[in-house]
């Protein structure tokens, strides 16, 4: 089983640009779009865990149909910080989503690994927030089928990323998120985005992973100073592919955009390397490809 996820692709009106017309977000969402239905093998679905439009409008979110509307591949969204949740539901009429509804939060479970979506958005404020009853519900469905291979998929990671400027909001909201992945082995990864940034932690037991946008980054800066310049920068986009087999999740960055080929391995270098007692006793002088 093969699941893409890409996510904040801030998605603006359409023909319009984002950050003082600096980022064609549109324009990369599009290009993303492109490389999720060439790839080969074709995942399973893809998730896009939020951020997923960049002001939370009903134009905003008309253009994110037309861009989903190209996707060949099933889809399920998770709700972020500059989504609107109220608009995004009114707009966005795909069945994950039908019964979504104080809070963005529904199970998939036709594939062999379940998808839990939460909602970690506030009505106030772009901070992380997973209130009581959101716990209850995550509670709830984790207690449905505690032995099966699950992913949790929300947009605020619950763990500092060691860049200042995203974590100033801190971790206290994910407390009680976090004192519950702790209680189910089963989670075998918790998909996140809001960074733009590829980064990974273990929180409470569980592999928490970040996902790069397929937009703007935010750049890298692991100073502790809080007046630090921070800014976005156009590193190349990317996307995650979770792939599970025999048992295990194995997490691939990949970028958007494709890059020449240099230098082909040769049939005979690759035969070599195919052979398990060839590649047992292969020293380095061998590695000549
Ligand atoms: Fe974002
Ligand atoms: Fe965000």
């Amino acid at each position: 089983m093969l699941i893409a996820q890409i996510t904040d692709t801030h998605v603006v009106a359409r023909d319009s640009r984002a950050y003082r017309d600096q980022v064609d977000t549109n324009g990369m969402m599009t290009k993303a779009v492109d490389r999720l239905n060439r790839l080969d093998p074709r995942p399973d679905c893809v998730v896009i865990t939020g951020d997923l439009c960049d002001h939370g409008t009903v134009t905003e979110y008309d253009e994110l149909k037309r861009q989903l509307a190209r996707l060949h591949l099933p889809f399920y969204l998770v709700i972020g910080n500059h989504d609107d949740r109220k608009t995004m539901l009114a707009s966005l009429d795909y069945p994950h989503l039908a019964d979504a509804w104080p809070f963005v939060q529904y199970t998939v479970e036709d594939m062999p690994v379940r998808i839990i979506a939460l909602d970690s958005t506030s009505d106030d404020h772009h901070m992380g927030e997973f209130c009581e009853a959101r716990r209850a519900w995550l509670e709830e469905r984790l207690a449905e089928q505690p032995d099966r291979p699950t992913i949790v998929a929300l947009h605020h990671p619950p763990f500092d990323c060691g860049i200042t400027l995203m974590d100033a909001e801190g971790t206290g909201w994910a407390q009680g998120l976090i004192e519950t992945l702790s209680r189910y082995p089963n989670i075998e990864r918790v998909l996140c985005g809001h960074v733009h940034r590829s980064i990974q932690a273990v929180v409470g037991g569980r592999l928490a992973t970040i996902c790069p946008s397929t937009a703007h980054q935010v750049n890298l800066d692991l100073a502790a100073d809080p007046s630090a310049q921070a800014f976005f920068e156009m590193e190349p986009p990317a996307f995650q592919l979770h792939r599970w087999k025999n048992g295990q999740m194995v997490t691939h960055t990949a970028l958007v955009d494709r890059y020449r080929e240099v230098f082909p391995i040769s049939a005979e270098m690759l035969e070599r390397m195919r052979s398990s007692t060839v590649r047992s006793r292969m020293m380095k002088k061998d590695l000549v490809f």
